[in-house]
């Protein structure tokens, strides 16, 4: 059985990858219980740079093909803000409610069809002996008039999905697991893992 270590912190992602990849031959550890405390600096510029530097700093700490993620809101009006600053808009430990009311104002009086937006996730993969394999995708929506839902984090009150006819703090688990970003990425992802630990 290959032991896989997902470079993050948060229990809920631990849970979405474990569920995604439970009919394969892997066993998938946090880097909690991997022992792993170091932090990674997201510098990148982009979500494809941050996962890949993650995923390969950890890899080297541990040894252990390791899999990191960097995802965030891309809001086409705010020439794709906050994008790769998603947890750090407005600083990181300002509440979501006040980030999404501010959000919300900056739209005030922007039409429909220029609330365009999404939620951008991207994988990364670094095997020990060198490999390296990434992919990305996305959750495409509109930044919606008001803050509405309580269920999910972050963004997810004000980003409203044609797709479902709700935001997506409206929407289970299962159901945003079924059609978001993070999602979407982890059974790409789950398919490159089958090509390459075959
Ligand atoms: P990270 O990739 O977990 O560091 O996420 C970066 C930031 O993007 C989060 O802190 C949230 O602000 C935002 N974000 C990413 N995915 C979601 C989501 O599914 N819902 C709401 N916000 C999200």
């Amino acid at each position: 059985m290959e032991t896989i270590i997902f470079a993050t912190k948060n229990k809920g992602k631990i849970r979405e990858i474990t569920a995604i990849l439970a009919d394969m031959d892997v066993k998938v550890l946090s880097m909690e219980e991997a022992g792993i405390t170091i932090d990674v600096v997201e510098d990148g510029t982009t979500f494809a740079e941050n996962a890949m530097k993650k995923a390969e700093e950890i890899m080297k700490v541990s040894g252990k093909l390791t899999l990191a993620d960097d995802s965030g809101l891309e809001i086409d009006y705010l020439d794709k803000a906050p994008g790769v600053y998603s947890s750090r808009f407005m600083g990181e430990d300002t509440p979501y409610t006040v980030k999404n009311a501010a959000i919300l104002e900056k739209l005030k009086d922007v039409p429909e069809e220029k609330r365009t937006a999404r939620f951008v996730s991207c994988i990364a993969a670094a095997f020990p002996d060198g490999r390296k394999r990434s992919c990305q995708d996305t959750i495409e929506g509109i930044i919606g008039y008001e803050s509405k839902g309580s269920n999910g984090f972050g963004y997810d009150p004000i980003f409203f999905s044609p797709e479902k006819g709700k935001y997506l703090a409206e929407l289970s688990a299962e159901e945003k697991n079924a059609i978001s970003h993070r999602g979407k990425a982890l059974r790409k992802m789950k398919e490159i893992l089958k090509e390459e630990l075959c």
